[in-house]
């Protein structure tokens, strides 16, 4: 699925390209000229069992089975393999809009956080487990969607989440990377009942739910003291 290309190809790939994201061992996003991301994920030496899928095979089949389940994520043109640079590579297109990260720290509006829990409960609801949740991977698009990218790493159920789940994934969302102070901001319980209000749940489930969720809250905060 990965098509092998040279350094020679790469370079070419990437010329006139702009940095969106760089680590200390290198780029990790390239914006092309033509609007086109770059994504690169180094090569994991070990790919013993089959499960072993690289990231950007998994980046591809991820953004597919979000299309399915109608929710917005890039579209995906190409993915590589360059073993001279050590790097798996995917391609696809930009998603005109802002993280919510970069619109937190402008403007910290309710309306932001009715609009970010009401996804979260979307996603939850078919059976999406995003395990890199965080303010920096939710954009909201300009036609006012919301759309996700760093989709290497997800589960896909064809039923709703389990209560525990949920709760999971509520401390990636607070607590998995500095962009989440943002949304901690807004204060976890007001975030929670957004989240409560948009699920299309009757009281005796979302009563039940709550509780979980506010426990996850309640050991990051034990966390942080220690
Ligand atoms: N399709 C896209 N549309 C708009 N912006 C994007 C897109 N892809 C990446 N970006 C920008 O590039 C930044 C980094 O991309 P991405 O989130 O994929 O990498 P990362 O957070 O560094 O990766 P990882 O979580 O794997 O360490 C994002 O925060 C966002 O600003
Ligand atoms: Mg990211």
């Amino acid at each position: 699925m990965n098509r092998r290309i040279s350094r020679t190809e790469y370079e070419a790939l990437i010329r006139g390209a702009r940095v969106l994201q760089e680590e200390d061992y290198g780029v990790k996003v390239w914006l092309l000229p033509d609007d086109r991301v770059v994504k690169l994920f180094r090569t994991r030496r070990i790919m013993t069992s089959a499960r072993l899928v690289p990231y950007s095979t998994r980046f591809a089949l991820n953004a597919r089975r979000l299309h399915k389940r109608g929710i917005c994520a890039p579209e995906v043109l190409d993915t590589f393999h360059c073993p001279e640079i050590e790097r798996h590579g995917v391609v696809y297109r930009h998603l005109p809009g802002k993280s919510f990260a970069e619109l937190l720290v402008r403007r910290r509006d309710d309306s932001l956080a009715v609009k970010l829990a009401a996804f979260l409960a979307e996603l939850h609801e078919k059976g999406i487990y995003f395990r890199s949740v965080h303010p920096g991977n939710v954009l909201l698009l300009e036609d006012d969607n919301l759309g996700l990218i760093d989709l290497q790493d997800m589960r896909f159920r064809p039923w709703p989440l389990s209560q525990n789940a949920r709760a999971r994934n509520f401390r990636h969302l607070f607590a998995s990377d500095p962009n989440s102070l943002e949304v901690r901001a807004f204060g976890f319980e007001p975030f929670v009942e957004r989240y409560l209000q948009a699920l299309p749940r009757g009281d005796s489930y979302k009563r039940r739910l709550k509780p979980k969720i506010m426990a996850y809250d309640r050991s990051w905060e034990r966390g942080r003291r220690d």
